[in-house]
């Protein structure tokens, strides 16, 4: 082999040798930024729905946030009927509320229990169904819309995914998509 070919070959042999390095070197990287199994599990929060009581107040958590889990009555349900009928002045029986989720036959308000005004948790009060805003005298409906400012919007609901009788926090399903498109949630 003559001198320049022997370099030629050497040279092309230490390229090849670097390639597989430095593809070494990205994957080795790549697994560095990934992030581990549980990290990616831990942002998903399953619901058993079936557990909730009428009218009781459940706080779950969901990446660090509270998560209010509210089942509605049939009075709750009746007393919003109410109330849109007012407001539009049509018939609205058998309305679904636009803020609940329904899974089977009941409905539940799912939302992030930090008010929107400056980020107090506000406690619910059974007896007058509504939450209250200790900070600054906020109040929210049953279904977590503003009745009393200062809070600008009410709570906010969290990506949720309904799988039979579950629900999956942190997931974006088709009925959490629609209540984003209407405006019901930001
Ligand atoms: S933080 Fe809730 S009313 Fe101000």
């Amino acid at each position: 082999m003559k001198n320049s070919s022997r370099r030629g070959f050497m040279g092309k042999a230490f390229g090849a040798v670097a390639g597989v390095g430095a593809v070494g070197a990205l994957y080795a990287m790549k697994k560095t930024w990934d992030p581990l199994p549980s990290v990616k599990a831990a942002g998903f929060t399953t619901l058993d729905m079936s557990a909730y009581k009428e009218n009781e107040l459940v706080v779950e958590k969901w990446r660090g946030k509270p998560i209010f889990v509210l089942k509605q009555s049939q009075e709750m349900l009746d007393t919003e009927n109410k109330n849109i009928s007012q407001i539009t002045g049509k018939t609205t029986a058998g309305m679904d509320k636009k803020r609940l989720i329904k899974i089977g036959d009941a409905h539940y308000l799912v939302c992030i229990g930090l008010c929107t005004h400056l980020g107090c948790i506000p406690g619910y009060r059974p007896e007058t169904k509504d939450f209250l805003c200790a900070c600054h005298g906020g109040m929210y409906d049953d279904t977590a819309m503003v009745k009393k400012s200062p809070p600008p919007r009410g709570l906010d609901i969290p990506p949720f995914k309904i799988d039979g009788m579950k629900l999956v926090l942190g997931e974006e399903g088709p009925e959490y998509k629609k209540m984003k498109e209407t405006g019901i949630t930001l």
